[in-house]
């Protein structure tokens, strides 16, 4: 049997810090709300686009993982927030590694993005197609958010993660999945004014305006994330109990606490970090691994469940049997440049 060990993982956040007190600064919003309703303190604002945050992630976990560009034979990136849609984003991240080996593929899940990635290389390395791939969940959310909407706009951060992924004949790596998508309710989180829709009117760019139905969004999460946890247990024949931490996409710290009370999961089982950069979108679930790797909460042959949530409506949940190595074998030079900025400036226009 043919598994996808994740033996590399690494991050990328932009230096600029928007603080809830920055927030109010310009929203008729505060601290207390911000903490009380959602957990969030603080979250990054990106001075570079999402592929400059993606490739420094991708190089970190390459370096991780002790492998070279010329080694990878597939790179998935997993955002909202492309560059640019044709050419792909990927192909940007392959070039500026130098990876010129490597196949070059976008998937756009919303906020599932990076978890959905990691299905789709878990697959191809299972099946044979690739030996190893890179998977990236990156994003730029700041660059579509409407700032002048407080229901949103304290909650979004930019960040990127990545992992290396090679075939490994011991069991690790992704070992049960469940995927979906609530289509029905797909308009309760829209960006609109984003996209090609508008383009037979000959709009092209129009003004950002979020559709969020918050509450609505928070029961769907909830339920969504909930249903595709208990698949992954169903299939895999694992116990809730077994499972040794908990890393969770982290849009709203209370939809995780109320999801745990669902699954009856042990609550200092969960990885938390939304405090320090609210929801990122693609690379949130992808960042809370690395984080929880190096804060020493993931243990050798031990089971990993993280379920998120996005746009779409997409849910997902991956069950993980981490591999061998918790420490990292390398480190990579790569940086983003300087930032000249503070967070307030960057999303405030000239
Ligand atoms: N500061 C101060 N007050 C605010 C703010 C703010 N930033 N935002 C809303 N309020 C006000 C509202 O106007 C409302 O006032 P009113 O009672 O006078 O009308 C009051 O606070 C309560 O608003 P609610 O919407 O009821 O607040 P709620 O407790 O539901 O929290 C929140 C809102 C945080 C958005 C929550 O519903 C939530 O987290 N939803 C899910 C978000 C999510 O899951 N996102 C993930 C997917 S995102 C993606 O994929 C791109």
């Amino acid at each position: 049997m043919r598994y996808a060990d994740i033996s590399g993982w690494g991050k990328c956040l932009p230096p600029a810090i928007l603080s809830n007190n920055d927030l109010s600064s310009l929203l008729d919003t505060n601290d207390e709300w911000i903490t009380s309703r959602t957990g969030m303190k603080e979250r990054r604002i990106s001075h570079v686009p999402v592929s400059s945050l993606a490739t420094v992630a991708a190089a970190r976990a390459l370096a991780c993982a002790g492998k070279q560009a010329l080694d990878v034979e597939l790179i998935i990136f997993g955002s909202t927030t492309f560059d640019e849609m044709c050419p792909n984003a990927s192909s940007n991240v392959q070039k500026q590694l130098g990876a010129t080996n490597a196949a070059c593929m976008d998937v756009n899940t919303a906020c599932t993005s990076g978890m959905y990635a990691l299905s789709v290389a878990t697959a191809m390395i299972k099946s044979g197609v690739v030996n190893n791939a890179i998977v990236i969940g990156a994003e730029v959310i700041s660059t579509v958010m409407d700032w002048n909407n407080r229901n949103v706009a304290v909650l979004f951060g930019d960040g990127a993660g990545a992992f290396y992924l090679q075939a490994e004949e011991q069991e690790s790596g992704v070992i049960a999945e469940s995927l979906g998508c609530y289509g029905e309710s797909r308009e309760i989180l829209a960006v609109n004014g984003w996209g090609l829709k508008n383009a037979s009117n000959g709009l092209l760019h129009s003004d950002i305006h979020w559709a969020f139905e918050g509450q609505e969004i928070f029961k769907k999460a909830v339920s969504g994330m909930d249903q595709a946890c208990q698949k992954v247990l169903a299939k895999s024949g694992v116990d809730a109990a077994d499972i040794s931490l908990v890393v969770p996409h982290q849009a709203n710290l209370r939809i995780i606490d109320t999801l745990t009370k669902r699954l009856k999961l042990d609550r200092d089982k969960v990885f938390i970090n939304i405090q320090r950069y609210g929801n990122m979108s693609a690379a949130t679930a992808p960042v809370a691994l690395v984080e929880a790797i190096e804060e020493g909460r993931v243990s050798p042959g031990k089971l990993v469940l993280m379920p998120a949530f996005g746009g779409g409506l997409t849910w997902s949940a991956h069950l993980l049997r981490w591999g061998e190595r918790t420490h990292s074998l390398g480190e990579s030079e790569m940086q983003l440049p300087p930032c000249d900025k503070t967070a307030l400036e960057l999303i405030t226009p000239d």
